[in-house]
């Protein structure tokens, strides 16, 4: 069986989530969005009136709340207790405190575990923060995600204009540059590229020519570890 583990880490905006869905999609495999549990973990908090500073409320918060990815038609839907919030995980509110949530150590134990027990399987492909280097560190291909910061603020003012919310390139700018400050200066699990990682910058290239390059790096792999369709 051609079943490998694909794991892509990079700052935010950098097309880690296209390109993964895309991937995954196509060769028939399960995409594995591990920022989309930290968002859920932190609409969560936020819907039971937990500060996100409340470190002990965080990790409560992340082992009692029922969380599930759901994989169909090339749709990931993200649900909390029973509710699709697939969308509302994605608002301003969430990103502002998602990546303080994260840092804590209580709830990336949860949440790794989760992701390890999704992988099992192999046939997945996982993208994140941490993938290559915690989660996964066996994975059969790591890729590293990269972008201009400009062209990142472009990508995620679209995202954020189609749902309606108009922000500004400067804050855009500040909140990407805070996140990715945050993320890789944490102490648990900071974003870095694994030593074996393919670094790939985004700036330049389509989704479609993003997608050919990883699944190019996936065919070699499988033809050298000798796996045929
Ligand atoms: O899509 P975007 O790049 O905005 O971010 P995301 O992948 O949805 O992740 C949101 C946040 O979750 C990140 O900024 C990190 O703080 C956190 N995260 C993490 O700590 N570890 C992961 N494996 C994935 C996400």
């Amino acid at each position: 069986m051609r079943k490998i583990i694909i794991a892509i880490d990079g700052p935010a905006g950098s097309g880690k989530s296209t390109t993964a869905r895309l991937v995954a999609e196509s060769l028939g495999y399960t995409y594995l969005d591990t920022g989309a549990m930290y968002r859920a973990i932190t609409l969560a908090m936020l819907n039971l009136g937990i500060d996100p500073s409340d470190e002990n409320g965080a990790v409560r918060a992340a082992r009692e709340c029922r969380l599930s990815l759901e994989n169909a038609n090339g749709n990931s839907r993200v649900i909390l207790n029973e509710v699709d919030v697939t969308d509302s995980i994605r608002s301003e509110e969430v990103t502002k405190y998602v990546s303080l949530v994260s840092s804590y150590k209580g709830v990336r134990e949860i949440m790794v575990e989760k992701q390890r027990e999704i992988g099992a399987h192999k046939g997945c492909v996982v993208d994140g923060r941490d993938i290559g280097t915690v989660v996964f560190p066996d994975a059969d291909l790591k890729i590293y995600m990269v972008a201009d910061i400009m062209e990142r603020a472009r990508r995620r003012q679209e995202e954020l204009s189609i749902r309606g919310e108009d922000v500004s390139t400067a804050q855009v700018v500040d909140e990407l540059n805070e996140r990715d400050t945050k993320d890789s200066t944490r102490v648990a699990s900071p974003l870095k590229k694994a030593p074996d990682a393919i670094e790939i910058d985004t700036t330049n290239m389509s989704i479609e020519e993003q997608v050919a390059k990883v699944l190019s790096f996936a065919d070699e792999i499988m033809v050298t570890n000798g796996m045929v369709n």
